[in-house]
């Protein structure tokens, strides 16, 4: 049993605000072993891809302090003096439903929240350690969350730390061999816990495997007895070997397949107080459509303030963000198809079998049109409506006229295009085949 060193009581630290570190470089993807078949994959990935959209929640100590989750390392705050934070941790009951319900108002399908940060302090009722909520507040922070999920309808996942910077194992593992394996057995042991008391559960998110390796981790071993307490469960690549998705960080690029990107809406993961980098929600949705395009998904996240109420500017972000949903939901949840038209200067894409969605973020007026098309379209309207859009086709140059002079959603404004065969866009030939002259008018 780990337990809560009492002795420093907190001293009072400067509202100073930090810059966020950059995300750590996100490598060559794992290779190696994983301990599922690809068809089980498919089966378990099916939901998981049709959601696309997920919440994702940084909450700990860390919040109480309000600079950010790695406060403790990058301002070297002494473990002893960090976990007497613990005795001002006491959300407000019930905090998980508010989150679960904004996203359900946002539209995402799925969350997944922190069980325990690199800083070590565990939400759920561990018995490997008395670092935990139970003994903080009384109460198992993980359970109210999974049941807030369940009754939102969202799909639940537990994010779990590998790196832990609280444990006295936690780095003397990478040098000391008894070290270690008290270490793995200690991580081994609360995945166990997690995948065991808590009944179904959709996704593992393991974070940072410093300072081991797979083999260190003992990973195999550990995400087989994953997969035996939870057949149905995805798991991703953090913990060093690939399983069933990669995870593209602060960034959106179509990666290894099937993939998710992660980021924030501000430019913390934790609550920072100060950070006032808010993405707007426009911001937001054009992330969400450029992940649909690349059948990727996106799973975006709030930090909660240490009561578990969520930043006023998350909340309005979200509600906007779900205003959208409200219309395009569809757009967003089913299968997509390659997007082989990628050029517009005012729009993104996305396919599915003939038909072209032109997600228009920048309405240019009266007119839309985009060169380069190869199959012929069919018809025109605008989405969602019966409205038939006017088009013409000639060489190069699809052209939609007689369009509102003003976007009919302010955010993203849809034109639905079905064609003769699945659209495709050939700029190169464009520009090669093009007729040119030697003089002008
Ligand atoms: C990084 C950060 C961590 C955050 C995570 C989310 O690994 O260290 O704070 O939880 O990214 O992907």
């Amino acid at each position: 049993m780990q337990a809560i060193g009492l002795g420093t009581s907190l001293m009072p630290l400067s509202a100073q605000v930090l810059n966020a570190p950059p995300p750590p470089p996100t490598g060559p993807e794992p290779k190696g072993p994983t301990t599922s078949t690809p068809a089980d994959r498919e089966r378990r990935l099916k939901w998981w891809r049709e959601a696309r959209f997920g919440m994702f929640i940084h909450w700990g100590l860390y919040s109480v302090y309000g600079r950010h989750e790695w406060v403790m390392e990058n301002e070297g705050i002494p473990v002893a003096e960090y976990e007497q934070t613990a005795k001002r941790f006491n959300p407000e009951p019930n905090a998980a439903r508010a989150w679960a319900q904004l996203a359900k108002r946002a539209g995402m399908k799925y969350m997944v929240m922190t069980t325990k940060h690199h800083e070590g302090f565990c939400h759920f009722d561990s018995k490997l350690t008395n670092y935990t909520a139970m003994t903080a507040c009384g109460r198992d922070l993980v359970r109210e969350y999974v049941d807030a999920a369940r009754a939102e309808g969202m799909r639940v996942g537990f994010y779990y730390s590998l790196m832990d910077w609280h444990h006295p194992d936690g780095a003397l593992c990478a040098t000391d061999e008894a070290a270690r394996r008290r270490f793995v057995d200690y991580i081994h042991g609360q995945v166990r816990e997690l995948c065991t008391n808590y009944g179904k559960i959709d996704i593992l998110w393991y974070d940072v495997s410093w300072p081991l390796k797979p083999d260190g981790w003992e990973s195999v071993k550990m995400n087989t007895m994953v997969r035996q307490l939870q057949p149905d469960i995805l798991i991703n690549n953090r913990a060093g070997i690939p399983e069933d998705f990669t995870t593209p960080e602060q960034r959106i690029q179509a990666s290894v397949e099937p993939w998710e990107s992660c980021m924030t809406m501000n430019d913390s993961w934790g609550y920072q107080r100060a950070d006032d980098n808010w993405k707007t929600p426009k911001n937001i949705v054009r992330n969400l459509i450029r992940c649909t395009r690349d059948n990727g998904n996106y799973l975006l996240n709030i930090g909660p303030k240490p009561d578990g109420t969520i930043p006023l500017e998350s909340v309005n972000i979200l509600t906007e963000v779900g205003r959208w949903m409200d219309t395009h939901a569809e757009l967003i949840h089913a299968p997509v198809d390659v997007c082989k038209v990628k050029r517009g200067q005012f729009s993104d894409f996305i396919v599915r079998g003939n038909k072209l969605y032109i997600m228009v973020q920048f309405w240019p007026g009266n007119e839309v049109s985009i060169g380069g098309l190869k199959p012929q379209a069919l018809s025109a309207k605008l989405y969602g409506t019966s409205t038939p859009v006017k088009f013409e086709q000639k060489d190069f140059r699809l052209r939609l006229t007689g369009l509102p002079a003003t976007p009919h959603d302010p955010m993203v404004s849809v034109i639905e295009v079905e064609f003769d065969a699945p659209p495709e866009q050939d700029n190169i030939g464009v520009r090669r085949n093009r007729t040119r002259r030697m003089v002008g008018i």
